[in-house]
């Protein structure tokens, strides 16, 4: 009887600590649709697992644009969450305004230095203090097919620009919308750099758009680009405009569109609506750019927060993100791979294992590049003023390649 109830009020006090330390992480982010929701619940389930509660704040628009406005307001009114989805310069961006949390104390009991690759830890730290924690690692530059609809039109999916027309040709004779596209200005980016990529290789890409080079921003690689880039608007639908990119996905999944250009955030869409890589969707690199990889890196930067148990959920939180069982339900469902080195990807499908093997290889070989479209190269005021230069020259019936060269060329020039 004594026992038993010494027995009850330790397990009382126990609920009575858990509860004291139980905090609540409020997060911002970004997925909303279906592989990204999928994706969003298992972080929720892995902090509810640690008995914290999760304040879900949600703001929809692939790319993030329309979170960073919310955030941005958030912030000013002195009303940060604890997590936002921010990633590349951005990172450091925030840590200057001084909101951001140093966590360099969760990094340290983790070895995250030890367990992530260098170039992603330096983006992740702001004055050698670590401030966010990174999730995955995306691929940008992929082409997504529907077997289907190539048999159909009897055509093959493409490695190189010619094919790729070639193929967009055959598909339009068969009465399939050639390329599946959402006419947003990161969605009209996520093109171009695929196409400056498989145009002009990697030193190019780095150089013009990563450096923002003048003369290899108004160089005659740079009119290839543009040229190839607007031509492939002739094989999208009139309702591209304004399009969500999950919806363009759609397109595809149900073979009323071929293909998609789009980061393997797009696997998920497959993944969540039952499909099989291989045989109901093909994963295949964007046209000439095999050898190389455009990076996309989600990361959360964790905000500077007062009440002490949120603080500790917090942390948990970010300790939580780079563990191994979290990494990989995390990116069975994001469709990325993990962030983590060595990551065991016996789970993963074959688009997966390929990302995985150029991640490393184009690493070494030096065409391992930052997506400009999702964040990771420049600041992000230069990166909106080109962003809109090229949507610009994508909507617009009379610019011609020289006009939209020199308004890129300008933009690049924005602090
Ligand atoms: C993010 C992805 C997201 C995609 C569509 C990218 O910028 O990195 O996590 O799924 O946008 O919203």
């Amino acid at each position: 009887m004594f026992a038993l109830r010494a027995g009850a009020v330790m397990v009382a006090a126990m609920v009575s600590t858990m509860a004291a330390q139980a905090g609540e992480v409020e997060v911002l982010h970004y997925w909303t649709s279906g592989g990204e929701a999928k994706a969003a619940k298992a972080l929720q389930a892995t902090l509810q697992a640690k008995g914290h509660s999760w304040k879900d704040f949600a703001v929809a628009g692939g790319g993030g644009d329309s979170a960073t406005t919310v955030l941005k307001s958030r912030v000013v009114s002195g009303n940060a969450p604890a997590a936002a989805q921010i990633k590349g310069p951005s990172i450091q961006e925030w840590a200057q305004e001084g909101v951001l949390a140093d966590i360099s104390d969760v990094a340290a009991a983790n070895n995250w230095d030890k367990l992530l690759p260098p170039v992603v830890a330096n983006v992740m730290k702001y004055k050698g203090k670590y401030v966010a924690v990174p999730v995955n690692v995306h691929r940008v530059n992929w082409l997504w097919a529907n077997p289907e609809a190539f048999k159909k039109a009897g055509a093959k999916v493409p490695t190189n620009w010619d094919e790729f027309f070639a193929a967009a040709d055959k598909l339009k004779a068969a009465g399939i919308i050639p390329v599946a596209h959402g006419g947003q200005n990161w969605q009209d980016f996520t093109t171009f750099e695929s196409v400056a990529l498989g145009v002009g290789g990697a030193d190019f890409y780095k150089k013009a758009l990563v450096q923002l080079d003048q003369g290899s921003l108004k160089s005659d690689t740079m009119k290839k680009v543009l040229t190839t880039f607007k031509r492939i608007k002739g094989y999208t639908d009139k309702n591209a405009p304004g399009r969500d990119w999950n919806l363009a996905t759609a397109m595809v999944i149900r073979g009323e569109a071929g293909m998609q250009l789009m980061g393997d955030w797009a696997k998920g869409e497959f993944i969540a609506a039952g499909k099989k890589p291989g045989t109901d969707f093909v994963c295949a690199a964007a046209p000439g750019t095999a050898k190389s990889f455009t990076f996309n890196i989600d990361s959360f930067a964790l905000f500077k927060i007062k009440n002490e148990a949120n603080v500790k959920a917090q942390k948990d939180l970010a300790a939580a993100i780079l563990a191994p069982e979290f990494q990989e339900v995390f990116n069975l469902n994001k469709g990325s791979i993990p962030v983590r080195l060595g990551a065991d990807m016996s789970k993963f499908d074959d688009c997966a294992k390929l990302s995985s093997k150029d991640f490393v290889d184009t690493a070494k070989s030096g065409s391992l590049v930052p997506s400009v479209a999702h964040g990771m190269a420049v600041s992000s005021a230069a990166e909106g003023a080109i962003k809109d230069a090229v949507s610009n020259f994508w909507n617009s019936d009379k610019q011609t390649v020289e006009d939209a060269m020199a308004k890129i060329a300008s933009a690049a020039k924005t602090k």
